[in-house]
């Protein structure tokens, strides 16, 4: 198996009314939790990196660890380039192999995201790599990419239209109350907002910022047309509260392979459930 592009599981996803979840990962344990897991429980996946990620881990390591994991598994896996910004770094990934391409240009004006996104599409179509593209833009942290919430702003469902027409994207991120990382309360998102935005556009709709999303919001969501629902945060503290557990009752431990595994069980617990919220399990 190799890596592919997620066009044909958000369709899939979309024709049979869940979500694909799309996991971040950072390195050889945390691509073995999500592949084994999705091979358990027959689940479609996406393996979601930001730059940061791919400069940790290495886009060679990244991508041959990926494609290791798809064979081990037998599973259709993709590879996913999340919240990339420049074609130069989008065209050295997809040349080593990833499918699954997110350029971001919700920081630009309308206009210039609207054309650094149909270049994106139009060197990404050329190598059958899938492209999806935000609208609005999210709140929080991901990475060295902070948005304070004053400079956040929701998707315009008639800009949406315009924005999928004018560039030739596969997939829509959008802005509707979500935000990367932790939630002060609850999170509120506009339901109202994400139907305009389903009745403007028929493409797969992606929902970032899932970590800390009650579970009946997340379906709700996903009945109203998300098709990919991006979870990092939750993943990330389920790990590092394992690994920190570990430590108070084994402070002399110094064996990576011991110390490690607790983190992985935690992170497949969330794994599992998010799975299970997505819709996606035996849906391979
Ligand atoms: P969370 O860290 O809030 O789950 O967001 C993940 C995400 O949207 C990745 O693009």
């Amino acid at each position: 198996m190799y890596l592919i592009s997620n066009r044909e599981m958000l369709h899939h996803a979309q024709r049979s009314g869940f979500a694909v979840p799309a996991f971040n990962v950072h390195n050889l344990e945390t691509v073995q939790v999500v592949a084994e897991t999705a091979a358990e429980l027959q689940s479609p996946v996406i393996m979601a990196g930001t730059p940061g990620t791919f400069s940790y881990a290495g886009t060679d390591y990244l991508v041959e660890i990926c494609q290791a994991a798809a064979r081990r598994y037998n599973l259709p896996l993709a590879l996913h380039l999340d919240h990339h910004e420049t074609l130069d770094d989008i065209s050295a990934k997809v040349r080593q192999g990833v499918r699954s391409v997110m350029i971001d240009g919700s920081h630009l004006p309308f206009k210039q995201n609207i054309q650094l996104v149909r270049d994106a599409v139009r060197l990404c179509h050329r190598y059958g790599a899938s492209v999806e593209a935000e609208l609005g833009r999210l709140g929080g942290a991901e990475d060295n990419v902070v948005v304070a919430e004053g400079d956040s702003f929701f998707t315009d469902p008639a800009a949406a239209a315009e924005f999928v027409d004018q560039t030739g994207i596969d997939s829509l991120a959008v802005a509707i109350g979500s935000a990367h990382g932790l939630y002060q309360g609850e999170p509120k998102l506009d339901f109202a907002r994400l139907s305009e935005i389903r009745q403007q556009v028929s493409l797969p709709l992606v929902l970032h910022g899932a970590s800390g999303i009650p579970e009946e919001m997340v379906q709700r969501s996903i009945a109203l047309g998300i098709c990919k629902v991006n979870v990092a945060t939750d993943l990330k503290i389920a790990f590092a509260d394992a690994v920190k557990a570990y430590f108070l009752t084994h402070p002399d431990a110094n064996d990576p392979r011991k110390y490690i595994a607790p983190g992985k069980v935690a992170m497949q617990a969330v794994v599992r459930e998010k799975m299970r919220i997505c819709g996606s399990i035996g849906k391979l």
